[in-house]
């Protein structure tokens, strides 16, 4: 019988996971089992810092607010853990310390919210004997055995929603409008919104780009007497001949998501204002597609995420990630989900990382961006 339960919300902030911590919190009440929430993501583990979550009090109202109550950390691997030591920097094994505390403090599972990287660590506490769930949260949709991760839909209708308001700027000023969106080392979120958006170009970083292609495309919407084009670039899209554009890299890239893409937006403005002669201009949408209330196919599926966590949670199908599987709510081990990244405390959320659900060539989504003629650069 499990009595008491945590949960940590790690990684980049996501549309949805206060949504998930409520469906916890009340699937527990209803089960008789008490939640609490540790502060700042996997760095809540270390300090030992967590508080109590009740749908009377901390918990409530939670449903459409954006954000976490309970903090995140994106560059936390207590694994290999930034620390200093005689005024000297020194990255040190904290997992132990962090695994007695959720002993000491008796949690009887502990529900990890996060991306790859996120999960790639549950996985290796997991070993270390603590019992673990993890959820599939990340705007980018890059889970690994994951249909579908929350948050990937209200990024998508952002996104959808900023090319709409492009398309005006494109046609009244003749212009080439950029939009670069987020997403990592997968392309789902350029996909698509380029597809809702009815974009003419998506570059995604599954596909690299021949600029030369990306131009005879606007230049034969030109001849149709289309003065204007909508083009969609996920932040890891490199061209042919080049690399992603790495914006900075934090603490040597040793964190679990301490590479920052950002960049090649304004390269593909300039180029084609070059190569074609018209106008370009780069929107970097950024945190917005990532902040505020989440859709309510959000809302839902961070609900059923939750709720079906605890449900595990009391079977004791511990080292599992829930998923969502041909609309049907399941799990998978851990160990399946981190893919070839085997070694416990090794990094994780990298380009090395063979572990993210990237966009495949025969995916529905790139056959009918294909179909519609939307330029892939290819
Ligand atoms: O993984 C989610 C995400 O928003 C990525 O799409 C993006 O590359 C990254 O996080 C940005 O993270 P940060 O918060 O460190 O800028």
């Amino acid at each position: 019988m499990i009595k008491k339960v945590a949960i940590i919300t790690n990684g980049g902030d996501c549309p949805g996971l206060n949504a998930v911590i409520r469906a916890i919190v009340k699937t527990a009440e209803t089960n008789g089992v008490e939640t609490y929430g540790y502060i700042e993501g996997y760095k809540g583990l270390l300090n030992n810092n967590y508080v109590k979550l009740e749908s009377k009090g901390k918990a409530s109202g939670l449903l459409h607010r954006g954000g976490t109550v309970i903090g995140t950390s994106n560059s936390t691997n207590l694994f290999n853990y930034k620390t200093e030591e005689n005024g000297e920097v020194v990255y040190k094994d904290m997992s132990d310390v962090a695994v007695q505390n959720v002993k000491d403090a008796g949690f009887d599972c502990v529900f990890t919210l996060g991306g790859d990287g996120t999960q790639k660590s549950a996985r290796d506490f997991g070993v270390k004997g603590l019992n673990i769930i993890g959820i599939p949260k990340t705007i980018d949709n890059d889970v690994n055995h994951s249909e579908i991760t929350f948050g990937y839909n209200t990024a998508v209708s952002v996104a959808s929603d900023a090319l709409d308001r492009l398309h005006s700027t494109a046609e009244s000023h003749h212009r080439i409008m950029i939009l670069e969106v987020m997403g990592r080392y997968a392309g789902w979120i350029a996909l698509e919104s380029a597809i809702a958006g009815g974009a003419d170009v998506a570059l995604i970083p599954e596909i690299p780009y021949d600029i030369n292609k990306v131009a005879d495309k606007i230049n034969s919407r030109r001849k149709e007497g289309k003065d204007f084009s909508i083009v969609v670039v996920s932040e890891g899209a490199k061209p042919i001949d080049g690399e992603m554009i790495v914006k900075k890299v934090v603490d040597g890239g040793k964190g679990l998501d301490n590479i920052r893409l950002g960049g090649i937006g304004e390269k593909v403005a300039s180029d084609l204002e070059e190569l074609i002669g018209l106008e370009a201009r780069n929107t970097v949408l950024g945190y917005v597609q990532r902040g505020g209330t989440p859709t309510a196919f959000d809302r839902v599926l961070a609900t059923k995420y939750g709720a079906k966590a605890m449900e595990l949670a009391l079977e004791g199908k511990f080292g599992t990630l829930v998923t969502l599987k041909n609309g049907k709510l399941g799990y998978v081990e851990l160990e399946k989900v981190i893919g070839k990244n085997k070694e416990v405390g090794a990094r994780s959320g990298g380009t090395d990382s063979t572990s993210i659900k990237t966009v495949q060539m025969d995916d529905d989504l790139v056959k009918v961006a294909r179909d519609l003629d939307i330029s892939l650069g290819d």
